[in-house]
């Protein structure tokens, strides 16, 4: 006997299914779902069906399965058209054949580099600030992740090698991303993708001779796309370079960026735990001081927070593949060609998990409460696919907390910011905060730079 195929969520009208309440309130609609059938259902987005499951047992099933009985790579095939064959938008065997080369961006070692890169660019933009004012740290976070990646990746002159207008071409491709028109049509947003696509190949082709003639003096991510063989021994063509840095950027940016922005706010509508996680920094991190693993290991308060915000407001709160082979799933099938979705609108909040599901609280991601298995958040995915840059991201929203939180007294004058979806990663509203530079007290020199001065 088969299974029944997963039930439908309430509410489907003809033609579009469920897509126009899944395009106004996605997270409604899979906690409608959720209330009417439980951790397996349904929803049709125009003709598709989509089945969407919760819970770590049937999240573990679509990470395990992904490459497997369920395809990733076609789903986002309107990301090919500006960012090529590379990451999860690759074939099985182009993305197995780069894989090593991910593993090595992310080493230990160069990681300890790009903590570096975090901190001069965090400081060089609280610096920027002066004494006091406002800004929207929506806006300032989408800025900031971009300096630190251009640090990080192409070292301390990224700004003159990448030029003025490298970030304006790069928002270019980001606007140009629309998984419902087909990618080639005469419209002027795909016009200006390919206009930028031309000036960043432009731009990046001499960065890359100049490492090529020069390997010994450089030792940035461009020199290790080059140098670093893939799987099969050969080495990345310099296309394949530049798709590689641009996909890069974009799977990292706006997703930093928000959750970044989310944790500053999110600590500020929370003071009690603001309380102490300033008192975390006031101990762990010295004013001026470097910050690194051995500093980070003891943020312990941040990066639970970090963790909190990637439950509550998660930038990518759903991700999808192709059913390549039928899966059973929680006593139903799913066929082949049906869509299938995880979700954090319900897994995020299962309440037999999460204390207090829907309560702002990072300390139940202490060791003593350890709510939560590695498959009950989806925040940065899992499996074989699960976000590479996760340890870059956490580590540069726990620098960005550190340093604004030692550095400033902030204002929430926002009251209620809202999450922003739309076809990229979900974001904050625009979030006004109030900000005035607090008196540094600075470390006392240690006993032998005494006696040297
Ligand atoms: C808060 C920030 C971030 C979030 C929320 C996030 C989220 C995710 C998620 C959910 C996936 C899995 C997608 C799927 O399974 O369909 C993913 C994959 C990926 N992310 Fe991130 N990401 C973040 C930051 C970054 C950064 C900073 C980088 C690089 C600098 C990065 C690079 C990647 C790459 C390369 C993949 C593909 C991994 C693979 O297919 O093997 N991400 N990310």
């Amino acid at each position: 006997m088969t299974n029944p195929t997963p039930p439908f969520v309430s509410g489907a009208l003809p033609l579009v299914g469920h897509a126009l309440r899944f395009s106004r309130d996605a997270y409604a609609l899979d906690r409608r779902g959720h209330a009417e059938h439980g951790d397996v259902f349904a929803i049709k987005l125009g003709g598709k069906p989509v089945a969407v499951v919760t819970g770590a047992e049937y999240n573990k099933l679509f990470y395990t399965q992904t490459d497997d009985a369920l395809n990733i790579g076609d789903v986002y095939t309107f990301l090919k058209a500006t960012f090529g064959e590379v990451l999860f938008m690759a074939s099985k065997e182009s993305y197995r054949n780069q894989r090593p080369i991910l593993q090595a961006i992310f080493s230990r070692e160069r990681m300890a580099r790009y903590v570096q890169a975090m901190q001069t660019e965090v400081q060089l933009w609280l610096d920027s600030l002066g004494e006091q004012g406002e800004m929207d740290i929506t806006a300032e976070m989408l800025r900031l992740t971009q300096h630190v990646a251009g640090r990080a990746f192409i070292g301390a002159e990224f700004r003159a090698e990448l030029g003025e207008d490298f970030w304006q071409d790069y928002d270019a491709l980001s606007r140009a991303i629309d998984p419902l028109t087909p990618p080639n049509l005469p419209l002027p947003k795909f016009r200006r993708r390919d206009r930028a696509l031309r000036r960043i190949r432009e731009t990046l082709l001499p960065v890359l001779a100049k490492r090529q003639q020069h390997p010994e003096r450089y030792d940035d991510l461009i020199t290790l796309l080059l140098e670093q063989p893939q799987k099969d021994g050969t080495p990345l063509p310099k296309e394949t370079i530049i798709q590689l840095f641009m996909g890069l950027l974009f799977a990292g940016h706006e997703t930093t960026a928000g959750q970044a922005a989310w944790t500053v706010i999110q600590l500020l509508q929370h003071p009690d735990y603001l309380a102490q996680v300033q008192a975390e920094i006031a101990e762990q991190v010295t004013p001026g001081g470097s910050i690194d693993g051995g500093v980070l290991r003891n943020l312990k308060h941040i990066y639970w927070a970090i963790d909190e915000t990637t439950r509550l407001r998660p930038s990518a709160p759903m991700q999808l593949r192709l059913v390549e082979r039928a899966l059973d799933v929680g006593g139903y099938t799913v066929p082949v060609g049906w869509l299938m979705r995880v979700t954090a609108a319900t897994s995020h909040h299962q309440p037999d998990v999460f204390a207090d599901a829907d309560t702002y609280d990072p300390l139940r991601f202490s060791p003593e409460r350890a709510e939560g298995s590695t498959f009950d958040i989806i925040g940065f995915g899992g499996g074989l696919h699960k976000c590479t840059g996760m340890n870059f991201a956490k580590n540069e929203m726990a620098v960005i907390t550190a340093l604004i939180f030692q550095q400033f007294d902030l204002d929430l004058l926002t009251p209620n910011t809202k999450v922003i979806t739309g076809v990229g990663a979900n974001r904050p509203s625009a979030t006004t905060l109030r900000y005035r530079r607090t008196p540094q007290v600075e470390s006392t020199p240690a006993p032998e730079a005494v006696l040297v001065a």
